[in-house]
């Protein structure tokens, strides 16, 4: 498995997960390009995968301007050639009950975690490599649990999941495959941050592991990595949990909590 040369997308990789991610696949030898929001946060991420010894690059941008989105994978295209690997992981998150969420908080979460999850797909199409192309989206455990709270994530997330399927279906015969990974509660990350912001909150999460810990931002990238290579060459249009189990439900921490 090398990704020497290839060259990585990385919508929302200056912090997190994708930027885990983005190391994971800088430390293979790719050229990987982020894009985010805010230039200082977008030049950081750049000057910390260039001291892994890679090439990169960064854009700063919103997943929700098309038109910006289209440039920075045209500018991509014309310094490193088409794109191998496209990862779409831009979210937005906050806690907050169905009852007090404004219109517009449901529709913020909307456009920047599902609109912004086909912006970026839709984007990339004309300037990804064909065949053999693949693109993995950042999906959520709420894109299948009803959680509390979480309404506006959990409608962004069940779409975006769709996106990936139909995607993968169309865009398959081209050569390019559309995946994605549900993480499960990672460590270290702005997203466990606000749901779990107490020790309190982070142990129930914890005990709602059957693995009993958070991930690692590296575990989701490494699998990230994998789903991109050859040896993951036939798997097209699956939402991959990583989760410790988490995804299988509350049987796990009732089970604990009867014996604990
Ligand atoms: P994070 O560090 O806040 O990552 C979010 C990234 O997206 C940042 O680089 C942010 O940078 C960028 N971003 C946000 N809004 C954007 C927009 N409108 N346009 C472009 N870029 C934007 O959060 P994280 O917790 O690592 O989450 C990363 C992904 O993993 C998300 O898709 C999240 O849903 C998913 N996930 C996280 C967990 C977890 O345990 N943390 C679990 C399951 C799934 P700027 O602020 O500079 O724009
Ligand atoms: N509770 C309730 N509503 C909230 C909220 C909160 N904590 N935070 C924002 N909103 C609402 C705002 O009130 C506003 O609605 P209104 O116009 O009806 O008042 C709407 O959401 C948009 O807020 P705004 O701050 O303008 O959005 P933004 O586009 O600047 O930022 C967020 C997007 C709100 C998602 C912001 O939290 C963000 O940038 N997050 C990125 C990092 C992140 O969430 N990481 C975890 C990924 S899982």
């Amino acid at each position: 498995m090398s990704f020497q040369n290839k060259v990585v997308f990385v919508a929302g990789g200056t912090s997190g997960i994708n930027l885990g991610i983005a190391e994971v696949f800088a430390e293979d030898g790719a050229r990987v390009v982020v894009l985010s929001r805010n230039q200082e946060r977008v030049d950081a991420a750049v000057a910390h995968l260039r001291g892994m010894g890679g090439e990169a690059m960064g854009f700063a941008a919103d997943v929700r301007q098309y038109q910006a989105l289209s440039d920075a994978m045209a500018a991509t295209v014309t310094a490193w050639g088409p794109i191998d690997v496209l990862i779409s992981g831009a979210a937005g998150n906050f806690v907050v009950p169905a009852a007090e969420l404004s219109a517009n908080g449901f529709k913020t979460v909307i456009d920047i975690d599902l609109l912004g999850a086909f912006n970026v797909m839709r984007a990339a199409l004309p300037h990804l490599r064909k065949p053999g192309a693949s693109i993995v989206n950042i999906s959520a455990p709420q894109s299948t649990q009803p959680t509390p709270h979480q309404i506006h994530v959990c409608a962004a997330k069940a779409g975006a999941d769709q996106v990936t399927r139909v995607a993968a279906m169309e865009w398959g015969p081209m050569g390019v495959r559309v995946n994605a990974i549900s993480p499960g509660p990672i460590a270290d990350t702005e997203g466990m941050r606000r749901l779990a912001p107490t020790p309190a909150s982070e142990k129930a999460w914890t005990q709602s592991v059957p693995l009993r810990r958070f991930g690692t931002k590296r575990e989701i990238g490494l699998v990230a990595r994998w789903l991109c290579s050859e040896e993951a060459s036939y798997i097209n249009g699956v939402v991959l949990p990583v989760d410790g189990g988490f995804a299988l439900g509350g049987s796990s921490a009732q089970a604990h909590n009867m014996h604990a």
